[in-house]
């Protein structure tokens, strides 16, 4: 567990080479439904292939280590994986003539990024006027501006990022339906860099635990990049497999905890969790994996299941999927026990999240207590 790192005033992602390392070892063993699927693999291994060649200090500014799952950085083109193509796709832009056309190219591409950043933080900026006004001043106590974020801008006296403000969007269209006090545990499968996290710390201060569960490449990001806030107790990998394999709450300290998990280690988590969540995460995997994480989250999620997901899912057939995942399918993964519940999705609208995509379920005893109390 750490806080923040700090060079030159400027703070940036702490490499941690020995997590990387454990997480692509114990991954060697991992056995289905947990390994990592068709549409993923190809990101798992050119993320970690960037990792070694770049390192983390700059992930914020990293596009090729962000493309996938979240924003962030000058876009560039992604080489591809065949090394033949690479090496093609690589010559071709030293030769000459072609090398003044590729420039050329870069520099649109630069000058367009610097505009589409002042753009989604003049964005950024009317959607959390819309949300305080809802939920009131939005008050955080640490600053986003690690790794070398290029969206940052300041709000209440702290350093937020454009970046971070559709999932701010997304946490409050689900607070409008549900009690903050409610959630004080959140699972979430498929976080990517774990914006999300960030949002419900910032809007919920309920929420004492996460438990939140990726791949190994997009997990290593997450893990380091969530302890460059200091605004969690990070549990990393190596943190959960050097104590009990039984994951204890750890609550009582002051900042909430947040366990970084892979997927085979889903299953440890044993106490019960409040929520669970997953955004646009399961209709990238193969419905047996879908299943797979509900069967166990079924048996530790208490209140209710929060899901965002295109209806239709991908196009068939999308990076090598195997079987599309539509929204329905994600919904019968669930038992009888999971009633849809009214949803809105009035704030992430502004990012274009369609109102169909947004489903709350919320557990039949969670929902009777709650009308036993009222
Ligand atoms: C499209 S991104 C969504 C990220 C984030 N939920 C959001 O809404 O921005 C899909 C995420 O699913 C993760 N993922 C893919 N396969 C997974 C698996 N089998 N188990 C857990 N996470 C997985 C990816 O690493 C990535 O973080």
């Amino acid at each position: 567990m750490s806080g923040p790192s700090s060079k030159n005033g400027q703070s940036f992602i702490e490499n941690y080479p020995a997590l990387l390392q454990k997480l692509i070892h114990d991954y060697k063993s991992a056995e289905d439904p947990w390994r990592v699927t068709p549409y993923w693999d190809t990101y798992n291994r050119r993320i970690i292939d960037e990792i070694n060649a770049s390192g983390i200090q700059n992930l914020q500014l990293n596009y090729k280590l962000l493309k996938g799952f979240a924003s962030g950085g000058m876009p560039v083109p992604i080489p591809p994986n065949d090394p033949l193509k690479k090496f093609v796709f690589e010559g071709v832009q030293k030769l000459p003539v072609f090398s003044k056309v590729f420039g050329a190219h870069k520099h649109i591409i630069k000058v367009q990024h610097k505009t589409a950043v002042g753009l989604h933080i003049f964005r950024a900026k009317q959607v959390l006027k819309n949300i305080e006004e809802a939920f009131g001043k939005l008050e955080f106590d640490f600053d986003m501006n690690t790794g070398g974020a290029d969206d940052v801008f300041e709000w209440n006296g702290g350093q937020i990022t454009a970046s971070l403000v559709p999932y701010l969007a997304r946490a409050a269209d689900f607070y409008s339906k549900v009690p903050m006090k409610d959630v004080t545990s959140l699972v979430e499968i498929g976080p990517g860099l774990g914006l999300s996290t960030v949002a419900h710390r910032i809007l919920n201060p309920h929420l004492k635990r996460f438990v939140n569960v990726d791949i190994p490449a997009t997990l290593y990001l997450s893990t380091q990049f969530l302890k460059s806030l200091g605004c969690f107790q990070v549990v990393d990998y190596i943190d959960h497999k050097s104590t009990d394999p039984v994951i204890v709450g750890q609550e009582q300290e002051d900042l909430p905890v947040c366990y970084c998990l892979p997927p085979w280690s889903f299953e440890d988590v044993k106490e019960p969790y409040d929520w669970f969540h997953n955004a646009y995460s399961f209709m990238e995997m193969e419905p047996e994996v879908v299943r797979a994480y509900a069967a166990h989250a079924e048996s530790i999620v208490t209140k209710g299941v929060w899901v965002m997901s295109h209806e239709q899912g991908h196009k068939p057939n999308a990076g090598n999927q195997r079987e599309t995942v539509t929204l329905d399918m994600i919904e019968k993964a669930w038992g009888d026990d999971f009633i849809r519940t009214d949803a809105e999705a009035s704030h992430s609208l502004l990012f274009d999240t369609k109102p169909e995509e947004f489903r709350l379920y919320t557990k039949r005893s969670a929902e009777q207590a709650l009308k036993k109390a009222v």
